[in-house]
């Protein structure tokens, strides 16, 4: 069963291992009941990520065969890339429970103490953006991950009493976009560390084709490609961009997603051959046209951006780099001579001499 616990909303929606979920076009009443369907169930289902899987595989194995639950797991990288699907499809493989939650909508003690409590043997409990834990939720969760138990104190001063209560052995599984910027005992408890990686053109076309047929879209394999090459390597993009491109080729179309469709439709998305979107480009045109392509700080691009550090840091940056088009120095960011090339700029030989 898949719990989760909704920031906002604060609502819990289950969805049960032993139903089929409900694949048809016609259950889409949300981009979250859609984001839901598409999702992989299982390993074999879950496309790209070989490694990570055989070794997840390997450790899900050996951990029933002790009878024993698993080991605590830290999946980084950039968003998107499916850490959540990755934790509920071992939740599902392991028979157990998951509870979604985020470390930004654990503020008070009580919130992290209250999670823990309502464990049961053999959970999953899936903590997204962990790094943004704060100090004392972490220093709960310690004993928790360790020892299996809450360390709690009651009363003031002199009177104070503190006990330690034990709670069910359960698996954190936490998910961060910054390993970085978790903190060594954190990390320290973790007994595997995984980092996604970006997706290849052709798992992203697999994925593409995967959801299109889940949703009833008709694709063809150049059409997928197409969708695949402007994804930023990334499966939630990609999932997106079916969908727009699906919208494309019932208006504009016969209903079909060909390669023409989907270049159409990207392209009045503003989204170019490579991937990159609006933000990208005046992310990479900032930095050409007023900082002279570099090196610039992060704080600086932001305000000229107006976008935030961490979305720049987080969304935008990771993609930048893999693709080449922004290389990170001790001084601070710097476009290379392939984004100048691929924006259509003159790559001088004043820049040349600045790297
Ligand atoms: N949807 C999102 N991520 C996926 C993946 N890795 N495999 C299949 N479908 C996905």
């Amino acid at each position: 069963m898949i719990i989760e616990d909704n920031n906002k909303k604060n609502d819990k929606i289950a969805l049960k291992k032993d139903k089929n979920p409900d694949l048809s076009a016609n259950s889409i009443v949300s981009d979250e009941g859609y984001e839901k369907n598409i999702r992989p169930l299982n390993f074999d289902d879950y496309i790209g990520q070989k490694s990570i899987k055989e070794t997840l595989k390997i450790s899900i194995a050996a951990s029933k065969k002790r009878n024993s639950r698993l080991d605590h797991l830290l999946f980084y990288g950039p968003p998107g890339l499916g850490k959540t699907t990755l934790a509920a499809i071992i939740a599902l493989e392991m028979n157990s429970s998951i509870k979604i939650t985020s470390a930004p909508s654990i503020e008070r003690p009580r919130d992290i103490i209250g999670i823990l409590m309502q464990l049961k043997e053999n959970d999953v409990l899936f903590i997204d953006e962990i790094h943004r834990l704060n100090k004392i939720a972490e220093e709960i969760l310690y004993p928790a991950m360790e020892d299996f138990a809450l360390d709690l104190t009651t009363g003031k001063s002199q009177s104070a009493k503190s006990m330690r209560i034990p709670i069910p052995k359960f698996t954190l599984i936490g998910a961060t976009t910054k390993a970085g910027a978790l903190s060594g005992p954190l990390r320290d408890r973790f007994g595997m560390i995984h980092r996604l990686e970006f997706y290849n053109v052709e798992e992203l076309s697999q994925i593409v084709i995967r959801t299109a047929k889940i949703l009833n879209f008709e694709i063809d394999l150049n059409g997928a490609i197409e969708i695949a090459k402007r994804s930023r390597c990334t499966p939630r993009i990609a999932n997106r961009l079916v969908k727009r491109s699906a919208d494309w080729a019932i208006v504009k179309g016969n209903g079909v997603i060909t390669k023409e469709i989907a270049t159409e439709a990207l392209n009045a998305l503003e989204i170019d051959e490579c991937g990159l979107d609006s933000v990208d480009r005046s992310l990479l045109g900032i930095m050409i046209n007023s900082f002279d392509g570099g090196p610039v700080g992060i704080e600086t691009l932001a305000v000229a951006l107006g976008e935030d550090i961490r979305t720049i840091e987080d969304v935008y940056e990771p993609f930048l780099i893999q693709k080449g088009f922004i290389a990170r120095t001790p001084r601070g960011r710097k476009v290379t001579k392939l984004a100048y090339e691929h924006l259509g700029y003159n790559f001088s030989s004043s820049q040349i001499s600045l790297f």
